[in-house]
């Protein structure tokens, strides 16, 4: 394995890995022609080796200020053969390591125009994949993590399907249930016995956590996940629509990956933490949309902050004002109506626990 990112200076290395993964050639030729021109500059090489080091040893460095596109996207290839020799140990299947090197194509903007400019701004989001085994699996994205959100999830023994949550103790929310301050909201108790398990329940059709306490008999429950449990955590690429049935083969092929690549892992559940499982959006969605029949997959939760950034840099390109936006598409015009009738947006968590069946991912959630 190349450890010493020096590699990115011999003659056509930088092309010839990138065309082993099937990355465009305009992608290729701007990655190549930036590793020609650190090559020129005496200091910049320097600064890059000591940053490309940095990285590859699995810390996240910011570029010099006006060198951030060539030199970040440098970094991230500079990663890929610390990460395909990673996949290569785990016998991770060729496809699965092109389709999850190839997202760093997502990331970088081509120029328009004559006069556009290349813009790369995402390392930290390419060191899930160098250094944290991100796999890009059919149409979905996963990574192996603590779950981390401050819930406990039970199942009765006599079935997976009733699930109860309840907040951990201690958690600041509003009088409507959302991890928020709020002078009128209240804090969360829970308490576990031999007997009982006491807390405040979550919604199931909303993941907002109940004000009222509810008591459960502990010996008819299984704690099956909590904030320390691993939890194959789903991110969502753009590029493609989120058809349910991709969605499926995908958790399915994630499941058998990581069954068969990763058997020391005990992992409870898919998760996620999205724009797109806010019920609240869903009103604004036409009927049957895809973005629906996904969120509808996961249990949601109320996630701490609960805030509308992700829906806001999603959907309504990044503003800061969206009062003044102009809306161009269907999805846009609907969530804008949506906030000037002063309805709010939250992201959202979710859950999927994981089957105890081999070949059941979804534990039959979805039906052709
Ligand atoms: C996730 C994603 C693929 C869903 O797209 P989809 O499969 O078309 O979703 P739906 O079928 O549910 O879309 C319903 C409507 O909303 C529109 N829509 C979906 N995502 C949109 C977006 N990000 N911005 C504007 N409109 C959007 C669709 O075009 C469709 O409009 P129409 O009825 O006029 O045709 C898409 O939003 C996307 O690529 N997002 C970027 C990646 C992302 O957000 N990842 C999650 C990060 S946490």
């Amino acid at each position: 394995m190349k450890t010493d990112p020096g590699w990115i200076f011999e003659q056509g290395a930088v092309s010839k890995l990138l065309e082993s993964l099937g990355f465009d050639t305009p992608v290729i030729r701007f990655l190549d022609t930036a590793a020609s021109k650190i090559a020129g500059d005496v200091a910049l090489k320097r600064t890059f080796l000591e940053l490309a080091a940095a990285w590859v040893a699995g810390s996240i460095p910011d570029a010099p200020a006006g060198t951030e596109t060539e030199i970040s996207a440098l970094i991230a290839v500079a990663g890929y053969p610390k990460m395909l020799a990673a996949h290569r140990a785990r016998e991770i299947p060729d496809s699965i390591s092109v389709a999850t090197a190839r997202d760093l194509q997502r990331w970088i903007t081509r120029p328009e125009s004559a006069g556009g400019k290349w813009e790369f701004r995402h390392l930290r989001w390419l060191g899930s994949h160098v250094h944290h085994m991100l796999l890009e699996i059919g149409r979905l994205q996963f990574i192996a993590l603590p779950f981390g959100s401050p819930y406990r999830v039970f199942h009765a023994k006599s079935s997976l399907q009733k699930t109860m949550v309840f907040a951990e103790a201690g958690l600041e929310c509003s009088r409507d249930g959302w991890l928020e301050k709020s002078g009128d909201g209240f804090i969360t108790s829970y308490v576990s016995t031999p007997e009982e398990l006491r807390g405040h329940p979550v919604d199931p059709a909303s993941g907002q956590i109940s004000r009222a306490t509810a008591s459960l008999p502990a010996c008819d429950y299984d704690m099956c996940l909590s904030r320390e449990s691993i939890a194959l955590h789903v991110h969502i690429p753009s590029g493609q629509p989120l058809t349910l049935s991709d969605c499926a083969d995908s958790f399915q092929r994630a499941e058998n990956i990581y069954r068969r690549h990763f058997p020391e892992l005990d992992w409870r559940a898919f998760c996620c933490t999205s724009w797109l499982l806010d019920r609240e959006l869903w009103q604004c969605l036409p009927p049957h949309s895809n973005i629906q029949d996904f969120g509808n997959l996961f249990f949601p939760l109320a996630t701490p902050g609960n805030n509308s950034d992700q829906l806001m840099e999603r959907v309504l390109e990044g503003t800061t004002n969206w009062r003044t936006l102009a809306p161009k598409t269907s999805l846009q015009k609907a969530v804008l109506k949506h906030l000037h009738e002063g309805h709010r947006f939250r992201t959202t968590s979710g859950f999927i626990l994981r089957t105890t069946e081999p070949g059941s991912a979804l534990n039959g959630r979805v039906h052709d």
